[in-house]
């Protein structure tokens, strides 16, 4: 077989090396590095402007920022959350002595399912975990309705959802808070990094606090901390790919487009919809590989990486499976129907800036053909 170029899930997008030296040339001359510097206070004002949000606090990474974010909203006890995510989700919340109660997805959208929470608050219940999966909108009316009933905190995992809005504007303004990624892998990427979006800004102030080993001035600290904090390097070069974010969406869309096209009819594959976003950011593009395939999702996974093609099988295992969770009464397969069956059809193919067309038929053709 002849060796084709590798084709990954995601490339991230990198602007021009030179575009980035007179970044670094400030960097250089005014010596500062972290701390809240220049690049990491201008890449603040210059996301809420983006975004439409009012308050942001960046950090290091959205692992940090979540564990940061319940420590900021106090929460204790138990959590409802989603099986059906990257582990740090879960993580964020053993990290703070939390007990994460996993509650089933929706068929349609693999986002919480706002029917089944309510059946799983107990008094020790003090917040609600959901995640936007795949930068899709969770069901976030419902679940302020049952938050407000229980006096609950809600805390949004919005890691896929940079730049998604519904009908009423960001995504990101619902709940007390949302965390945001910005991981190499992501939309928008810093290399590594992470931002809460925060209500006002006295939270955002609390939340500056905790990044920062809860130092309030030189000599006092008010809470036990941790080192949140982006640098300069990630905050400058955050400046410079916001310049090309629009254009980076704008191609992902494209790329959505063209399998949507390639793929249909086709018997057995299935694109995820939309949650009924109106501006949707395709961070993913993920397919469930049904009966009706010829072959399994994992004989598809494999054959696409016997010709270079290199899918990933978001979310698989479940969250739930690990061993530091499966143990948990709510992690029990019964409980969760709908994301154990997702989780073995879930199939996420390559999708990113420098996608060409060409690539993207190569990938719909290897599944069209098997
Ligand atoms: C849903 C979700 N939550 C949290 C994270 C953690 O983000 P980070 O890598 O910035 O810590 C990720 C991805 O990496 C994610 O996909």
């Amino acid at each position: 077989m002849s060796k084709q170029k590798p084709i990954y899930v995601t490339q991230p997008n990198l602007p021009p090396l030179e575009e980035f030296y007179p970044y670094l040339q400030q960097i250089w001359d005014n010596k500062i590095l972290t701390n809240g510097g220049p690049f990491h206070q201008q890449l603040e004002r210059a996301l809420c402007e983006y975004l439409g949000v009012q308050h942001l606090a960046l950090f290091s990474n959205a692992t940090i920022a979540l564990v940061t974010a319940l420590q900021a909203l106090r929460v204790t006890g138990e959590v409802i959350t989603t099986p059906y995510s990257f582990v740090a989700t879960a993580h964020s919340l053993l990290w703070n002595g939390i007990k994460p109660v996993f509650v089933d997805v929706d068929p349609h959208t693999l986002n919480i399912d706002p029917a089944r929470i309510e059946a799983a608050i107990t008094p020790q219940t003090t917040a609600i975990m959901p995640v936007h999966c795949y930068g899709h909108p969770c069901e976030v009316e419902a679940i302020q309705r049952i938050a407000d009933n229980y006096n609950l905190k809600v805390i949004y995992d919005a890691a896929h959802a940079f730049g998604v809005e519904d009908q009423g504007g960001s995504v990101l303004r619902h709940g007390d808070l949302s965390v945001l990624s910005f991981h190499a892998t992501k939309v928008f990427n810093t290399f590594e990094g992470g931002a809460i979006i925060c209500p006002d800004a006295r939270t955002k102030q609390r939340i500056d606090h905790l990044k920062n080993f809860g130092f309030v001035d030189e000599v006092t600290v008010v809470a036990p901390g941790i080192n949140g904090k982006m640098s300069e390097i990630n905050a400058a070069f955050g400046m410079l790919q916001l310049q090309g974010i629009d254009r980076a969406i704008a191609r992902r869309k494209e790329i959505d487009a063209s399998y949507r096209r390639l793929l249909e009819g086709v018997k057995g594959i299935a694109c995820l919809g939309d949650a009924g976003e109106k501006v949707a950011n395709y961070s993913y593009f993920p397919v469930l590989v049904g009966p009706d395939y010829p072959l399994g999702r994992d004989a598809l996974y494999d054959k696409l990486k016997a010709h270079d093609v290199y899918a990933r099988r978001y979310f698989y295992p479940l969250i739930t499976e690990f061993p530091m969770y499966r143990g948990l009464p709510s992690a029990h397969r019964e409980n969760l129907p709908v994301a154990s069956a997702a989780a073995q059809k879930i199939l996420c193919l390559p999708i990113y800036p420098a996608l060409g067309l060409e690539d993207v038929e190569r990938v719909a053709r290897l599944i069209v053909e098997a």
